[in-house]
């Protein structure tokens, strides 16, 4: 934390969330809260919510949540320290000289240590492959068709085919050997020692967006395995929020960004003129990745390859851009396998045709799935037709599903109306909506379709809304409860509040710095579950405490050492605690 929390909390109270939102969103009060449409994802009807008294927002359409800092950080592209610094203004606050911990000055000096050495070592690549020892490695990229100016761009180099020549160069330059292991540039083993992780390879520097690297791929120059070497993640390279050529595509300002596989792809692209194209290396789509393309275009074309694999990471990267709020069209590059052999065939105008026609990603998605309909079968077609209907029910706007089944009967040749029947008869038997939050970080995953989760939020929902609950929740749910560690820590800290007599969602949020975390936090305050009535949510809420309960034992005793008595002693309790939670009355 760069400034101290009681800071942090001064700038926050001063900055009323509904005030600043109100200066990016139109706002209508609705009961307790304020609504309006989500900057964060294309809508038509309002699912953005801020709450004067949580000081915090929440949009139920696609899960982007936060206190006013986050809402700045999301917005504006700031970082923590800059939306703190922006609000201080705003409220006429003077902020004091930046403190840093010793634990945060240490994590940002070594940062910027690393960075330092990435660029003396890409420095190094980059005139080695203009040197007589890389004329066999640039005959390669030459031969690829890279021109001069490409290559440069890109900074592409060479790593020798000796294996310790980086590592000389490094020490030479004073670079100590815990910082080189630090940058994720060589390998250690016990015989030999330090030694380069890259050696006889074209070198591509991986860069972030402001242009700084913070990695390398490494290519062998013929048929060799693997094709490809890659940093490993360091503290500057983390691969779920990085995509290659990024730096130059966002200011490409184009309408859309395409997104391929691989470097060679990106950079061939760029070659002949498309530099909004990135690559997502190596590595599935992620969800940070959406949410960082989000920032830069509501539009992505996927041009993944056209073999099976291409096809299932397009498959898996489509709804992930979907919830970020970006439309995805896929474009097709048959005959051949990827951009960069497109390219060389056919050239750019024949690519940009491509683009043009690029497939809506609904009905790619339509089309893999008829795979598995015999299609000649009549009875086969019709099981094809339902899902195609039921796939079309979950679009929550009128005018899209109509604009689906009339682009579905055209396509597939039906009639219209008939189509219409079926998708009407699919949303009166309530078809689950596609407005599903924004997907999850893999760790939580794991508990989300036991609906545990959820229950678990509700709880610290309700603890914010009812502090006059927490007596009562306090004596059966424990923060160690929760399933994951955010949610404790989020718990206990609000267990901590409510002791105290205070309940302070914003306040928590402010000691999560990352958006992601901010995101998760807010959601945790913003669960909510349909009721008619107060009857009805004294009972939800009594159901809600003794499913976390029981999970929470049954979680223990999965956990328990059975030689651990007191343990053992603790569970029988909590267990007996269970029962008795049955009788338990409600009332708020
Ligand atoms: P591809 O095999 O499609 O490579 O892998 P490419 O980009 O078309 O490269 P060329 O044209 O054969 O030179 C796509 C991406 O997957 C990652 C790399 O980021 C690559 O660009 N990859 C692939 C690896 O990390 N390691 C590998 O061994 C292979
Ligand atoms: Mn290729």
């Amino acid at each position: 934390m760069y400034y101290s929390d009681d800071i942090i909390e001064e700038v926050r109270t001063r900055n009323d969330i509904v005030d600043v939102i109100s200066g990016y969103v139109k706002l209508q009060r609705k009961g307790s809260s304020y609504f309006g449409l989500c900057p964060f994802h294309n809508e038509k009807s309002p699912s953005f919510s801020v709450s004067p008294s949580k000081q915090m927002y929440y949009c139920f359409g696609c899960g982007a949540g936060g206190n006013v800092f986050t809402f700045l950080m999301e917005y504006e592209n700031f970082t923590f320290p800059e939306a703190v610094k922006a609000l201080a203004d705003r409220a006429g606050m003077e902020l004091p000289e930046m403190e840093y911990s010793e634990e945060a000055k240490q994590q940002r000096d070594l940062k910027t240590a690393v960075l330092e050495v990435n660029k003396m070592a890409a420095k190094y690549y980059y005139c080695l492959l203009r040197a007589p020892q890389g004329a066999k490695a640039m005959e390669y990229l030459k031969k690829r068709e890279l021109s001069d100016e490409t290559m440069r761009r890109f900074g592409l180099g060479y790593a020798s085919q000796y294996s310790d020549e980086l590592y000389r160069y490094l020490k030479q330059q004073g670079v100590s050997d815990a910082l080189m292991k630090e940058s994720g540039l060589m390998s250690v083993n016990e015989r030999q020692g330090m030694y380069d992780k890259f050696w006889n390879r074209v070198m591509f520097p991986i860069m972030d967006v402001n242009g700084k690297v913070i990695g390398f791929g490494g290519r062998v120059m013929g048929d060799a395995k693997p094709k490809y070497l890659n940093s490993p993640e360091t503290i500057v390279f983390d691969k779920s929020r990085n995509l290659y050529g990024l730096h130059i595509a966002r200011t490409a300002r184009k309408k859309y960004l395409i997104v391929c596989e691989g470097y060679m792809d990106v950079i061939s692209l760029h070659q002949a003129g498309f530099t909004n194209a990135v690559a997502s290396l190596g590595t599935a789509l992620t969800s940070q990745h959406a949410s960082i393309l989000k920032r830069y275009t509501d539009e992505v074309i996927l041009t993944y390859d056209s073999d099976e694999a291409g096809v299932k990471a397009a498959l898996r990267a489509i709804p992930l851009l979907k919830t970020a709020g970006i439309a995805t069209r896929v474009l097709h590059m048959e005959p051949y396998k990827d951009p960069d052999e497109f390219i060389k065939a056919l050239g750019t105008e024949a690519f940009q045709e491509r683009i043009d026609h690029a497939q809506n990603s609904f009905m790619f998605e339509l089309s893999i799935i008829e795979k598995s309909y015999d299609m000649k079968d009549p009875e086969s077609k019709t099981r094809f037709f339902q899902a195609a209907a039921e796939k079309i029910a979950g679009f929550e706007l009128e005018i899209e599903r109509e604009n689906y089944i009339e682009a579905v009967a055209g396509a597939y040749q039906i009639s219209f109306e008939g189509m219409r029947k079926m998708v009407m008869n699919c949303l009166m038997q309530g078809v689950p909506s596609r407005r599903e939050p924004r997907p999850v970080k893999r760790q939580e995953q794991k508990e989300k379709d036991s609906g545990i989760l959820t229950s678990q939020r509700l709880i610290l929902t309700w603890l914010t809304e009812y502090p006059g609950l927490f007596a009562t929740v306090k004596s059966c749910v424990k923060p160690e409860d929760f399933s994951d560690t955010l949610y404790r820590k989020v718990a206990s800290m609000l267990y901590e509040q409510l002791e105290h007599g205070e309940h302070n969602p914003a306040k928590i949020t402010n000691y999560f710095t990352e958006p992601e975390q901010q995101r998760i936090v807010a959601q945790l305050f913003n669960t909510e579950v349909p009721v008619e009535n107060r009857a009805e949510r004294e009972k939800a809420i009594k159901e809600t405490i003794y499913k976390v309960v029981e999970h929470g034992i049954t979680q223990r005793s999965r956990e328990l050492d059975p030689t651990d008595m007191a343990g053992l002693q603790q569970l029988i309790d909590a267990k007996r605690r269970l029962q008795e939670l049955k009788k338990l009355h409600i009332s708020l």
